[in-house]
């Protein structure tokens, strides 16, 4: 692609390495374009980020763009520009299909044109469908709590998954302690890896450390706190990551932007941001390798957390009189029926 001109050589990003033995990239390019982002826009995207640099690409059915995604990665493998196995590609099942994830995996790697996915996980935990772009009062008149043995069932066909040969690693996504617990005790595959929340705002450090306890690789999503994200997804007490103070004066110090500190803060912690972006890409990418933050730097922004949520999923509740904390077991145990 002639119009790149700024690269980070994919060599100089490092790599995680799962409990499966694979070696997944410390950065990813998120493609969820927050319901206004079109969809060729989004892959024309990915394109760019990839030619610049990013090896990693989290997907989902439910963002409705893997048919345009598929048509760029086809493009790009059919240019001999890399190979299948240079890309580590994340797929999803969405909500209505936990009954059906063989179905909703092969038709992601039709979208895609791909023969397997590096990993594959359960978006939610909850099976509850709402149309998309429904706004934060829809409720399914379907919806149901939590349900472990129905669960199970779910992950049952996502093991299929790997014994298939569909796909390398499978993972969660939104899941809480006391439900990973559940799933830890009955898997015959753990998962690999868990995608949640995570900014200096809302650092979930209990979820995060159970995970690291347990071999569970955790994927930040919203990494830069989301300032695109939808109406929906908003409320008048959420706070602003990239307007923390303490953030602003780290940038400043080291003349980088405040996202850039963000992805670093990520990426030295642990976790693996999936930053979306049409315009900041390369910014982003950049931090990884250009950007150090020093122990203290580490301490300050440990010390802004808010535990600030801002994917509540109110959508996904199930009964009159619920509050979005429901979903989140906050209490320690599993919220009930
Ligand atoms: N598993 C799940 O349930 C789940 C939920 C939510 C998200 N995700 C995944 O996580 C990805 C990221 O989440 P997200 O898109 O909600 O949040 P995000 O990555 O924190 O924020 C993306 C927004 O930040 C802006 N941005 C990006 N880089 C920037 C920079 N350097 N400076 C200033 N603004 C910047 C983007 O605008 P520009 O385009 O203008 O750069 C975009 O509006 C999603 O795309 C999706 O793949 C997963």
């Amino acid at each position: 692609m002639n119009e790149i001109k700024k690269t980070i050589n994919p060599i100089s990003i490092p790599t995680k390495k799962l409990y499966t033995g694979s070696q997944i990239p410390c950065i990813g390019y998120g493609t969820f374009g927050s319901d206004y982002i079109p969809a060729e826009t989004v892959s024309e995207t990915v394109k760019k980020a990839i030619y610049s640099g990013y090896r990693q690409i989290d997907c989902a059915s439910v963002y409705g763009n893997e048919k345009n995604i598929g048509e760029v990665l086809d493009e790009i493998f059919k240019s001999g520009f890399l190979e299948r196995e240079d890309l580590w590609i994340t797929s999803k099942v969405w909500n209505d299909m936990h009954d059906n994830v063989v179905e909703s995996c092969k038709q992601s790697l039709k979208d895609l044109k791909i023969d397997y996915l590096d990993l594959y996980l359960v978006h939610w935990p909850f099976p509850n469908y709402h149309p998309p772009h429904c706004d934060v009062t829809s409720r399914s008149p379907n919806a149901k709590p939590y349900i472990h043995e129905n669960y199970m069932k779910t992950w049952r066909q996502m093991e299929q998954l790997v014994e298939d040969g569909l796909v390398k690693n499978i993972g969660t996504s939104n899941m809480t302690i006391p439900k990973l617990k559940l799933l830890l005790r009955d898997a015959k595959i753990k998962p690999a890896c868990n995608e949640m929340e995570l900014h200096p705002h809302f650092q979930q450090p209990e979820l995060f450390d159970f995970c690291l306890k347990n071999d569970i690789q955790p994927i930040g999503y919203c990494p830069l706190g989301s300032p695109g994200r939808p109406e929906r997804d908003r409320t008048k007490d959420d706070t602003v990551d990239l307007k923390d103070e303490v953030i602003i004066k780290i940038a400043n110090r080291l003349n980088v932007t405040p996202a850039q500190v963000a992805i670093k803060w990520a990426v030295q912690r642990g976790q693996i941001p999936i930053p979306f972006s049409v315009n900041h890409f390369f910014e982003n990418l950049e931090a990884v390798v250009n950007v150090q933050l020093t122990e203290n730097d580490m301490k300050e922004i440990s010390n802004i957390d808010k535990n600030c949520r801002l994917i509540k999923g109110q959508v996904f509740l199930w009964k009159e009189n619920q509050g979005w904390e429901d979903l989140w077991d906050l209490n320690g145990e599993i919220t009930p029926a």
